[in-house]
């Protein structure tokens, strides 16, 4: 997880704020990023082949949503005037008091890290591995968070004051991470949090709130909202009844969603991460072997399912280089075990949803110049194998839409100066890549490429806490400055004012 890590991203956060956490005499703890489950160890392989063993008919989560399910107007009324009481007494505590519940959060996780990685399997199709990071990652959130929030107490020539009640609307792909990653921060800030599970994905949902409520979280200052506006019977208008009602949002989506909480409510105070469209840069001086792996695990890691997976790779340089890359990227590609994550073996999972009108479109369908170097077949309608597309042009369909599954593209530029114009082509900038070992590639790389999150030489999934910040640029987030996971996000959630000394 650590391995080839070299870049933490280009940081366009207040930098000038970065050090004084960290050396703030009320730090309760160093942090350090949590190991993820290393599966070459005998006893790891029999706890996981114990999971797997359970997925297929977990029950976790089902008995939270149960008693968690609102669905009426008066009910939405009452857990927002809840949450905003609370909210008013949790903010009012020391930092340090919030701190120590966070860190008793990451302690609760890391207890419950296998019933974590099950349910993710089993509602959300995620392979064990994938889990494993996932949870990882959230235990990083809440120790983090706790490590920065002791500063906010006693900022130098400045105040922080929490914003108030937070509605924190993750999306299904990242499960555990991402919710876990929203709700602690706005907690460590001192503000309540409504959490609104993904639709998909609201067992894993309910389970994450119930570990942080055991662990000292108030009940009140942390409020489920399973609302599930598609289910028959539910009133209409529930998610803007509650969007209007907030202080706060914290989503990740689409900018579809960010647009409709922006038109419900102009004003709305929100920190979306959208969408990307994520291309890895291979020059000739790469190092081949390691280019192709990275490739392949940004690619089809969660079967392609996240905003920062690449679903592009341009090579630069001659046809002869291009399809030595190819012929080694699709071996591996092809290599790759498609199946259910029950299954140990399976190092690629089903589509957590089954694929709509524009993944079909991208597993299907080829623009006049492309060629499928791989095709993609169905299995079953969640279970697709990977496809590798090749003749992607600039400006083309492929080139410019993020499609969400198991697809990646090739491209071929005559320069890096090309290959750098075509990543920067599309509307998003949320991750980008390279692989190079040559310094002035890489130079020229990190001034030109726009992306939030860019990497070395390294996979372009799966940033790590405090070292790779995470968020992107241009459309791949809506009013954002900050980034999760960074030394900066939890000011962003507040309102941070000089203190007024006057005379
Ligand atoms: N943070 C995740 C990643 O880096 C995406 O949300 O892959």
């Amino acid at each position: 997880r650590r391995a080839h890590a070299l870049s933490d991203g280009l940081e366009h956060g207040p930098r000038r704020l970065q050090n004084r956490f960290e050396e703030h005499p009320g730090f309760p703890m160093e942090f350090s990023n949590t190991p993820d489950t290393d599966p070459s160890l005998p006893a790891n392989l029999e706890w996981a082949r114990q999971i797997a063993a359970r997925m297929e008919t977990s029950q976790i989560g089902s008995d939270v949503v149960r008693d968690h399910t609102q669905s009426t107007f008066a009910e939405l009324d009452d857990m927002i005037e809840a949450v905003a009481a609370a909210g008013r007494e949790w903010a009012a505590r020391p930092s340090v008091e919030r701190a120590e519940i966070l860190v008793g959060v990451a302690d609760m996780m890391e207890a419950h890290r296998a019933e974590l990685i099950e349910v993710a399997g089993s509602e959300a199709g995620k392979t064990i591995d994938q889990a494993d990071v996932e949870v990882s990652e959230a235990i990083d959130f809440a120790r983090y968070y706790a490590a920065l929030a002791p500063a906010l107490d006693d900022l130098e020539g400045a105040t922080f004051t929490p914003v108030g009640t937070t509605l924190i609307t993750p999306p299904w792909n990242f499960p555990i991470a991402i919710p876990a990653g929203g709700v602690l921060a706005a907690l460590a800030t001192g503000s309540g949090v409504l959490f609104k599970p993904a639709r998909l994905t609201r067992r894993i949902g309910s389970y994450i709130a119930d570990l942080m409520w055991k662990a000292g979280v108030p009940r009140d200052v942390l409020q489920l909202l399973n609302l599930d506006e598609s289910v028959e019977g539910a009133d209409e208008g529930l998610g803007q009844y509650v969007v209007e009602r907030v202080d706060q949002v914290i989503l990740t989506g689409s900018i579809e969603t960010a647009a409709m909480f922006r038109s419900w409510r102009p004003d709305l105070r929100i920190f979306a991460e959208t969408s990307g469209k994520n291309a890895i840069i291979v020059t000739p001086h790469a190092d081949i072997d390691l280019a192709v792996k990275d490739v392949v695990y940004s690619a089809f890691g969660h079967a392609g399912q996240k905003c920062s997976a690449s679903s592009l790779v341009i090579l630069v340089g001659s046809a002869g280089f291009s399809k030595r890359f190819r012929d080694q990227l699709v071996d591996a590609v092809r290599s790759l075990n498609v199946g259910r994550p029950s299954d140990l073996s399976t190092e690629m999972g089903p589509l957590t949803e089954a694929p709509r009108a524009k993944l079909l479109r991208g597993l299907t369908q080829l623009e006049p110049g492309q060629s499928w170097v791989l095709k993609p077949t169905k299995i079953d309608e969640h279970l697709w194998t990977p496809g590798v597309r090749s003749g992607v042009e600039p400006g083309s369909e492929y080139h410019l839409t993020e499609y969400f599954g198991p697809i990646l593209g090739v491209m071929r530029a005559d320069s890096l100066v090309e290959a750098v114009e075509w990543q920067n082509a599309v509307e998003f900038g949320l991750t980008a890549g390279i692989h190079s070992l040559d310094t002035d590639e890489i130079a020229y790389w990190i001034d030109h490429v726009h992306a939030g999150n860019a990497y070395i030489n390294r996979g372009i999934t799966g940033a790590i806490v405090r070292r790779q910040p995470f968020g992107g640029w241009k459309r791949s987030s809506v009013g954002t400055g900050t980034k999760a996971g960074g030394p900066n996000y939890l000011y962003g959630l507040g309102h941070v004012a000089p203190t007024f000394t006057g005379n």
